[in-house]
């Protein structure tokens, strides 16, 4: 039988991947002053034994103000570089490839770990466990929710120093061996403030218009593409909607997303991560398994009718990616997928398939995959007395 697209290679300018998981960056918690500790090490090295081709790194702060938590990876300061390179060596060493995400986390800066937190989700982290609720950045003065400290309006000087920042903390990357970098400009972090009408209320040259609002998230990604190897792929995640649409109040939406698309090929971008969500406490997702998966496919259907010669934009997915038949439908090439089905049609949605929590789950997630869908994939030599075998659900 023919190999399902989902175990073809894929390439990004010089990066070949040999299938189309991706491990979804995912914050730990477990960062040492900006810096990847052993923790980073086991957990990532152990997707790069068992078949995943890309590894992201979990958002990673480019200044300091920049951190979700206190305990945030970091690339603001040399130092951060080597912790990095460590694990990046032991990803190529297995043959896999690796990347990083790059993040401000704006006015969601400065907040617990989850699990040192009430289960309302991003409580502050005050001063005297390391955090710096009073120096929050943001488009606009304008608070995560009732209670939250008030974020900074950041100048233009700021924000052209954050573009200096993001590159930066780019060339780092670039010098600890990464393949690729993610710009985060998703889940109400800073650069998604800036998209959103309802976080930006600047008057200035980076608010009010969608021109304006998607000004900071182009500049960085020209900056860094132009501070990158031109081999190497730089991705943007976005989030497509901030699902506020039910307010009947201006908000950031898939229609703005497809037009941001194009403009993001045009500036250098080799793939569009399509997530959604995270910017306003009011927001109102409706979930389904192909809830982002679909909006993916829309823009990607968008760049398709492009005109011929358009820069090409490749389209990740990711969201409830849980069984073998879903990550095979979304990236299969001829939208002929066995699961396709009349309520999700039967298009193609995405170049590559991002996966986050079944991987915590199951972090050999691509072994079990392949095993159903009959692929061979190759597992690390050491294990050879052990072929991977389905565990019984
Ligand atoms: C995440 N997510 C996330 N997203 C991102 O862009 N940068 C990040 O650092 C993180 N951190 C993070 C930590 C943890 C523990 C989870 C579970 C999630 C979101 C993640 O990448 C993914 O987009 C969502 O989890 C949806 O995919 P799954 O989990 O349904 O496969």
């Amino acid at each position: 039988a023919e190999v399902p697209t989902l175990f073809t290679p894929f390439k990004l300018r010089d990066l070949t991947l040999q299938n189309r998981f991706v491990v979804s960056p995912m914050c730990t918690y477990s960062a040492d002053d900006g810096h990847l500790t052993d923790w980073h090490l086991v957990h990532l090295g152990a997707f790069a034994l068992r078949g995943a081709a890309l590894i992201i790194v979990e958002a990673t702060a480019v200044t300091p103000n920049g951190r979700i938590s206190p305990e945030d990876s970091g690339l603001w300061q040399d130092s951060q570089i080597a912790p990095l390179r460590r694990i990046v060596d032991y990803v190529h060493s297995q043959g896999q490839k690796i990347g990083i995400q790059l993040a401000h986390a704006g006015r969601k800066a400065s907040t617990l770990a989850p699990w040192h937190a009430k289960p309302t989700q991003h409580e502050v982290a005050t001063a005297e466990v390391g955090g710096w609720p009073d120096n929050l950045w943001a488009p606009s003065a304008i608070p995560w929710d009732e209670g939250y400290p008030v974020p900074k309006k950041m100048t233009v000087a700021q924000i052209e120093g954050l573009v200096q920042s993001f590159v930066d903390a780019a060339k780092r990357a670039v010098q600890a061996g990464v393949d690729t970098i993610e710009i985060h400009g998703a889940h109400g972090y800073l650069i998604s403030e800036f998209l959103s009408p309802i976080t930006n209320q600047r008057t200035d040259a980076y608010g009010g218009s969608f021109a304006n609002r998607t000004r900071l998230l182009l500049d960085i990604a020209r900056a860094v593409r132009g501070a990158i190897p031109a081999g190497m792929p730089l991705l943007v995640r976005i989030s497509a909607t901030e699902w506020m649409e039910w307010t009947g109040q201006p908000s950031w939406d898939l229609a703005q997303s497809k037009q941001l698309a194009a403009l993001l090929a045009d500036a250098g971008v080799d793939l569009l991560d399509v997530s959604s969500g995270g910017n306003n406490p009011r927001q109102q997702v409706r979930l389904h398994p192909y809830y982002q998966a679909d909006m993916a496919g829309e823009i990607r259907a968008e760049l398709a009718r492009r005109p011929p010669g358009a820069k090409p934009l490749a389209i990740g997915a990711v969201g409830m990616v849980t069984t073998a038949e879903m990550a095979r439908d979304i990236v299969q090439a001829d939208g002929t997928g066995e699961g396709n089905d009349a309520e999700h049609g039967t298009r193609t949605r995405a170049d590559l398939v991002l996966v986050a929590r079944q991987f915590l789950r199951e972090p050999e997630f691509v072994l079990r995959v392949a095993h159903e869908l009959g692929v061979q994939v190759k597992g690390p030599s050491q294990y050879h007395r052990a072929p991977y075998k389905a565990p019984k659900l």
